[in-house]
């Protein structure tokens, strides 16, 4: 009976809006599916003073509008999960605030396992794991899991990350992307690495460029003071963007485990060449929307939802290079922004074109073979071939290029699509770090993004106009164009 230890799962931050629209309902969909451990306990921890009943109602609201279907299904489940939410209020800003939390803290865990969530800002990452360590809640069966970004470049991060390695063993850290807990992006990793199909041509020689779009439809939402701090570089690019590119990129890891995987992200992320000095304007496109039109509605620009003048980018786009044997000469281009025409995430691989046409007649239809790696919206995977047109071909062999598609919603008919954290916390519940980023990996793509922002800084770069619902500033299209490539819309 109860092999497993118990566990307290404590969220800092429970108030907040990561907590009311992911953590809770993921909570939610692990306990609808029987997949909690039996003995966890959930407490939520903000600085809102709330009764644990107030929180509860809170919660339980959120989490009914959240619920579009099968309501009644989810009523147990429902119960079950607030039946183990507990709520205490704590102000960070005062240590002897946050003493009181951990001694309470501590006697509810007992000799039971820890896992501590900080979704705060993570200014106050710092404070939190200090007073968790003053309290000795830092011992062997405590993890901690934390929110991207860790700082804002690789000087502040490698601060974060000091501060906190003073409290935590690096084992004991679960830095979140949650792009890694997505299902299209594990299956990124399937597709690479459980088909020989693919292996022989993932190089150099077969591949011509790679293109990795994560675009979005929303503005500013209500984040102004986080965003406008961010900007798209910081806020996808140096951590989702550059996931999702080395996930593409990387060799394949002998194992599927935390050090291996890690192992190979990191040697991407040391292989990319910098981006610096002229080529930040060659390599570089930065945006910032203006009033436009997503899906026939007016939205306003950038400079109205935040209410004064900023530089922040709302928009970029990368040619950058991996330097190494596999990737030498292969663009990856990659793009993110706000405000985008569409809601899409999307890794396009083209390949070579022949080397040679035999059909004269049609030399020109012939197309490269592509792989399409759609995550967003829909998890979908083209492979792109040329085939004959169908007909009597008097006057030679008539080429079009067609689809193999595979729509994993109907592949897998029937399978509840998860959301990112129930994958998530059932790994950092079970101590499994592969799908965390280590300390090495964040500050890699640190020093990576850093030195384009040099280059814009030691060149006066600042973000283009683009209109609202178009793809991003002309400049990002000259950054393609000039290669003889462009983007796929
Ligand atoms: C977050 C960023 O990490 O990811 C947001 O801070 C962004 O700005 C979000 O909107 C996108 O995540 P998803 O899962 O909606 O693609």
């Amino acid at each position: 009976m109860n092999a497993r230890p118990a566990t307290l799962l404590v969220i800092f931050g429970a108030t907040g809006d990561l907590a009311q629209r992911m953590l809770l309902p993921s909570l939610l969909g692990l306990e609808r599916d029987g997949l909690l451990p039996d003995r966890l306990a959930i407490l939520g921890a903000a600085r809102t003073e709330l009764t644990r009943h107030e929180f509860r109602s809170q919660a339980h609201e959120l989490l009914v509008q959240q619920l579009d279907d099968d309501r009644e299904d989810w009523t147990e489940a429902m119960d079950r999960l607030l039946s183990r939410i507990d709520y205490l209020p704590v102000d960070l800003s005062s240590e002897a605030s946050l003493d009181t939390f951990t001694a309470d803290v501590d006697q509810r865990r007992g000799d039971g396992d820890v896992l501590f969530h900080l979704s705060t800002a993570p200014s106050w990452y710092p404070a939190i794991c200090s007073g968790l360590a003053r309290a000795g809640l830092n011992g062997e069966n405590a993890r901690v899991m934390m929110e991207k970004p860790i700082g804002h470049d690789l000087l502040s991060s490698m601060e974060i990350n000091d501060c906190i390695g003073q409290s935590f063993a690096e084992q004991q850290i679960y830095r979140v992307d949650h792009y890694l807990g997505k299902e299209g992006v594990q299956n990124l990793l399937a597709l690479r690495f459980s088909n020989a199909l693919f292996e022989p041509l993932w190089n150099s020689q077969h591949i011509e460029q790679v293109q990795i779009t994560v675009a979005e439809t929303v503005g500013l939402e209500d984040r102004a003071g986080y965003y406008d701090e961010y900007g798209a570089m910081r806020d996808m690019v140096q951590n989702h963007v550059l996931q999702l590119l080395c996930l593409t990129a990387m060799e394949p890891p002998a194992r599927f485990d935390p050090t291996a995987v890690r192992n190979e992200k990191l040697k991407v992320l040391r292989s990319l060449r910098p981006i610096d000095g002229r080529e930040s304007e060659s390599c570089s496109a930065s945006g910032q929307y203006s009033a436009g039109a997503i899906d026939g509605e007016a939205v306003p620009g950038y400079l109205d939802e935040l209410g004064r003048d900023s530089d922040t980018e709302t928009f970029v786009a990368l040619r950058a290079h991996i330097d190494n044997w596999r990737w030498s000469g292969v663009p990856f281009y990659l793009r993110t922004g706000k405000r985008l025409p569409k809601r899409l995430t999307e890794i396009y691989i083209r390949f070579r074109p022949v080397p040679h046409s035999i059909f004269q007649h049609d030399r020109s239809s012939i197309k490269p073979n592509a792989l399409i790696i759609r995550l967003q919206p829909e998890e979908h995977i083209s492979l792109c071939l040329m085939n004959k047109k169908p007909g009597l071909d008097r006057d030679g062999v008539q080429l079009s290029q067609v689809a193999l598609d595979l729509d994993r919603h109907n592949a897998f008919d029937g399978v509840r699509r998860r959301m990112a954290y129930e994958r998530l916390y059932l790994d950092a519940i079970d101590g499994n770090g592969t799908l965390f980023v280590r300390r090495d990996e964040v500050e890699a793509a640190w020093q990576w993004v850093d030195t384009i922002f040099e280059g814009w800084k030691a060149n006066d770069v600042t973000p283009r106009k683009y209109p609202a619902g178009t793809w991003g500033p002309s400049s990002a299209v000259v950054l393609s164009e000039r290669h003889g490539h462009s983007w796929r819309e």
